[in-house]
């Protein structure tokens, strides 16, 4: 494991922001990773856990040790015993147990689990970034969040280089939350996830408004998993930019709740205002909310609002972190003025 000096990390953020990083080091072993936390440089320079950058907002350089995770590996296992089973070993129990290191793709992992006709993480294609990432904000896309397929993690506690195994309850996952963004923020690094998947009688997600109509348009009356996958990569790739071409994380904000009186009063003004019940109240579609107050495809210089999803905030060239955090930040004002709600960032700001 090399540790490299002042490198560029414009090509390992999805906004394309031109910083840079005191340290940085590639991680392909757990070992790499144990090795590195005990090295001195960890207490003289902050260490920040880096997948595929796609929901972090650079603000500025980076004064400390970026650690980009770079294992790789996708194996079944026996959740008992931990131990690796060969597709003959599997006796058909209906489900499969898949263990994913870290560092692979997150796409390329739901399209595996696709090709193998495993079910459960089809909705939740396309979305960029890592396996590793997914537990830290539960991913979640089209009705499915990525805890509904979740088994367990092994994460290294960042103080004493110790492997603890974390089940479900433990990681508290919510909307856009875990365990790992409240209480153990920064205090573990996530080594590897094990998914629990159906291999038949698959459980599917078709609810989500969108999905219908776009498998119906796709002549698919009766759909299986492939074709789930299909139709969420349409609707997306019609709605989100695609980071190699516009940088971007994302959407900006999250989907506030607020209670159901709330609610009512906003709908007296804004009738068509959408707002789906969740537990805790209604919960609202912040890019309603942005479009609404005139910001879609908005502009100014470099930073922008995406012309097809006002959440999503865009850098069209050479935008800095501080340009993306003063749109924000306006936008958010904007909202809070308008409607008298609070936006909460969604990406992790650095
Ligand atoms: P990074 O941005 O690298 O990191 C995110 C956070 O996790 C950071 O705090 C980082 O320190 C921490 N972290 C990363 N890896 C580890 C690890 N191994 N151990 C401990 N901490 C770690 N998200 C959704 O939920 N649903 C969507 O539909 C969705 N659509 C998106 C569409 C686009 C076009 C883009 C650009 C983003 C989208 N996202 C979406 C956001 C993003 O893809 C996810 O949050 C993803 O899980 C981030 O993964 P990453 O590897 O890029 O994480
Ligand atoms: N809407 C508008 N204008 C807009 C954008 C959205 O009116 O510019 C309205 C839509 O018409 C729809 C509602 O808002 O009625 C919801 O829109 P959409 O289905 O596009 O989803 P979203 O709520 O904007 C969320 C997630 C996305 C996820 C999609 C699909 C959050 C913060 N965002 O977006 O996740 O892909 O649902 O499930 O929850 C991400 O987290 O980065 C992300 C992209």
């Amino acid at each position: 494991m090399q540790i490299k000096e002042h490198v560029s990390l414009k090509k390992l953020n999805t906004f394309g922001i031109d910083v840079t990083s005191r340290y940085f080091a590639e991680i392909r072993t757990a070992h790499d990773l144990q090795n590195l936390f005990s090295q001195d440089i960890i207490l003289d320079y902050p260490p920040l856990i880096l997948g595929g950058g796609s929901n972090i907002l650079f603000a500025g350089d980076y004064s400390g040790i970026v650690i980009h995770i770079a294992t790789r590996g996708v194996e079944m296992i026996d959740p008992e015993s931990g131990k690796v089973l060969s597709e003959g070993d599997s006796s058909d129990t209906g489900e499969v147990f898949v263990r994913v290191q870290a560092g692979e793709p997150w796409d390329d992992f739901v399209a595996h689990c696709v090709n193998k006709g495993w079910g459960g993480l089809e909705n939740l294609s396309l979305i960029p970034g890592q396996v590793g990432s997914s537990p830290i904000q539960n991913i979640g896309a089209y009705g499915v969040e990525m805890k509904d397929c979740f088994h367990s993690l092994v994460a290294m506690e960042k103080k004493t280089g110790k492997l603890v195994t974390f089940n479900k309850e433990a990681c508290q996952f919510g909307y856009r939350d875990s365990f790992f963004k409240q209480q153990g923020r920064d205090l573990y690094v996530i080594l590897h996830v094990t998914f629990r998947l159906t291999t038949r009688n698959h459980q599917l997600h078709t609810s989500y408004g969108s999905l219908i109509p776009e498998l119906k348009a796709m002549g698919i009356n009766t759909p299986g998993i492939a074709d789930i996958r299909k139709a969420v990569i349409a609707i997306r790739n019609s709605k989100l930019p695609d980071p190699e071409i516009i940088g971007n994380a994302g959407s900006f904000f999250k989907n506030p709740t607020i209670s159901i009186e709330t609610f009512e009063r906003l709908r007296k003004n804004w009738p068509d205002m959408p707002g789906f019940p969740v537990p805790g109240g209604i919960k609202l579609a912040a890019g309603w909310l942005i479009e609404k107050a005139g910001w879609k495809a908005y502009r100014e210089h470099h930073v922008g609002v995406h012309q097809h999803q006002a959440l999503v905030l865009v850098n069209h060239g050479t935008a800095t972190g501080q340009d993306i955090l003063r749109l924000a930040e306006k936008i958010s004002n904007s909202i809070n003025q308008q409607f008298d709600i609070n936006l909460e960032t969604e990406v992790n700001i650095i």
